[in-house]
């Protein structure tokens, strides 16, 4: 089914035909349903996107009643939706709002949930499909899939359009053997296109415009390689710190937290070749050899490809900020990375010696994420010769969040009677020529998964390829001294590591959002 799709081509009329739907989800009284997932499919629902027969079943361990979960949603959507709660739109969903209170490793809980899916359908008088949403912590991933499996919540119409589907959220294990382990105990129950692992990166617009960028522009794809760009940077700055997500974070850092995952997916959209169409298969099976073509790393403490680091105190936007080890529900001699930059070097004949430099890191001077294109110098003296000019490289600048847009670095001449060159912006900003109020991510993935698209989501192998080059990391972090963790002042752009990182090679770190 998900072949079938075209989904850089969406039209949204294909959605409001979708399939009757019942989503389940595990893990219902947590942080990611109330932030996230509610408030997308109140805006789905006000969108009119959601099937016409749709329903919601909560699931977890905290005794709830139908009527507490239902008053739980409107008070997520009040706080967290991007558009007004519109009671008249939300209260038809809320007709179909239930809770099931269960451990996740008791079959009995499961089969309870089976019997009142399986009463909806005959009240129906037709199948429906079911969507699984794992949003629980990944400890009870293997029991929950267990059970579904047990159940035969999980081969409910197999075979059929109507097949359960699940999507699962990261982390997507902690290294490879446990990635490796995960997908072995998932496609026991579910085949791989039943299977969405989410990195909601891919649901933002302008990740998505990444391929549009690339692929619908024509100026672009002949100087994509090796011989017009010097080098590319990818950031994920973040100024916040652990945000009450301590005990999550202690046991994960910044490699397995964003690097593995989300900006595994920008470079892989990034330096990808051309996929032979738009169809999910296709563009996932160029992702996954863009991942297998990226070299081992040089794993050395100096003059290796990796800097690791934790932020101390400092200031964030003047105000005064404490160390990673002083944050609460962290542990104080932990030696867990807020902070990772890397170079990757992708030996294929359209990227063969040019550095992808990667870098993500908690408590940075500020919040940006974007992709910068550096092209090489433009060649010949012409405005050099009298060395009176630093002429700046062409860049392209991709920025994923926030002020989302484009922008193009040039040299201009600034009018007078003499000659001056000066680096000037061509600038395309979303929010202007678009307005601001787009989709969040999990509107267009839970959509997606909805209608069988699985284009934006990791398929199994990918996530392997992945951990593949990132476990060894992991490991000599371990035996290195002091666990290889360099240091940061919070507020600054990382450790001097990183800078030197690049110095050797030549190159800087771009100040990101200028
Ligand atoms: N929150 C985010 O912003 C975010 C972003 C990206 C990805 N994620 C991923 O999404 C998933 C859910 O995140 P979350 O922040 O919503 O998690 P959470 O609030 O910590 O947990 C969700 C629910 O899971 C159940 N649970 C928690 N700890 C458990 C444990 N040790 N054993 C069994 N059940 C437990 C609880 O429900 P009951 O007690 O009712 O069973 C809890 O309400 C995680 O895999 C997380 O990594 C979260």
């Amino acid at each position: 089914m998900s072949d079938e799709k075209h989904p850089f081509l969406h039209d949204l009329s294909k959605h409001r035909g979708s399939p009757s739907t019942v989503i389940v989800i595990f893990g219902a009284s947590g942080d990611l349903t109330a932030r996230k997932l509610i408030p997308a499919l109140f805006n789905l629902s006000l969108d009119s996107l959601l099937p016409n027969d749709f329903y919601l079943f909560g699931f977890g361990r905290k005794t709830m009643s139908k009527e507490e979960f239902s008053e739980l949603t409107v008070t997520s959507i009040l706080e967290h939706s991007r558009r007004p709660l519109n009671q008249e739109v939300w209260a038809r969903i809320q007709q179909n709002i239930f809770f099931e209170t269960g451990d996740y490793d008791d079959l009995q809980a499961f089969k309870a949930l089976h019997n009142k899916i399986q009463t909806i359908e005959n009240n129906l008088g037709r199948n429906i499909q079911i969507l699984f949403y794992v949003s629980t912590p990944p400890s009870v991933f293997k029991p929950i899939l267990e059970n579904l499996g047990k159940s035969g919540l999980a081969s409910k119409h197999r075979g059929s359009p109507l097949a359960s589907k699940i999507i699962v959220e990261k982390p997507f294990g902690r290294d490879l053997s446990s990635a490796k382990e995960l997908n072995r105990i998932i496609s026991k129950e579910f085949t791989e296109d039943q299977i969405y692992r989410i990195d909601h990166y891919l649901g933002k617009e302008t990740v998505q415009d990444l391929l549009v960028l690339r692929f619908a522009n024509s100026i672009f794809e002949p100087i994509w390689n090796l011989k017009y760009v010097e080098y590319v940077e990818i950031t994920v700055a973040e100024d916040m710190g652990v945000a009450g997500r301590a005990g999550y974070y202690d046991q994960s850092g910044a490699l397995r937290d964003m690097i593995q995952n989300h900006m595994m997916q920008l470079l892989s959209l990034v330096a990808m070749e051309p996929p032979i169409s738009t169809k999910s298969e296709d563009i996932r099976d160029e992702k996954v050899k863009l991942l297998k073509a990226i070299q081992p790393l040089n794993l050395k403490l100096q003059g290796g490809d990796v800097v690791r680091g934790q932020y101390t105190e400092g200031l964030i936007h003047g105000d005064k900020v404490v160390g990673f080890r002083e944050e609460k529900g962290i542990n104080p001699h932990s030696w867990t990375e807020t902070y990772v930059a890397l170079c990757l070097n992708i030996n294929n004949w359209r990227w063969n010696g040019v550095p992808f430099y990667m870098r993500s890191g908690k408590r940075m001077a500020r919040r940006v994420s974007e992709i910068a294109v550096h092209f090489r110098p433009a060649p010949g003296s012409l405005f050099k010769e009298s060395n009176k000019f630093d002429l700046a490289q062409n860049t392209l600048v991709i920025q994923i969040q926030p002020d989302e847009g484009t922008t193009l670095l040039l040299n201009s001449k600034v009018p007078g009677l003499e000659t001056i060159i000066q680096p000037v912006k061509m600038h395309f900003r979303y929010a202007t020529t678009f307005g601001s109020n787009t989709p969040e991510a999990y509107e267009r993935l839970i959509l997606d998964a909805i209608i069988g698209d699985s284009t934006l989501f990791i398929r199994g192998d990918e996530t392997e390829v992945s951990w593949n080059l990132y476990s060894p990391i992991l490991e000599s972090w371990q035996s290195a001294k002091d666990h290889g963790i360099e240091t940061y002042t919070a507020g600054s752009w990382g450790p001097v590591a990183a800078d030197l990182l690049l110095a050797e090679r030549k190159h800087a770190w771009r100040k990101p959002g200028f």
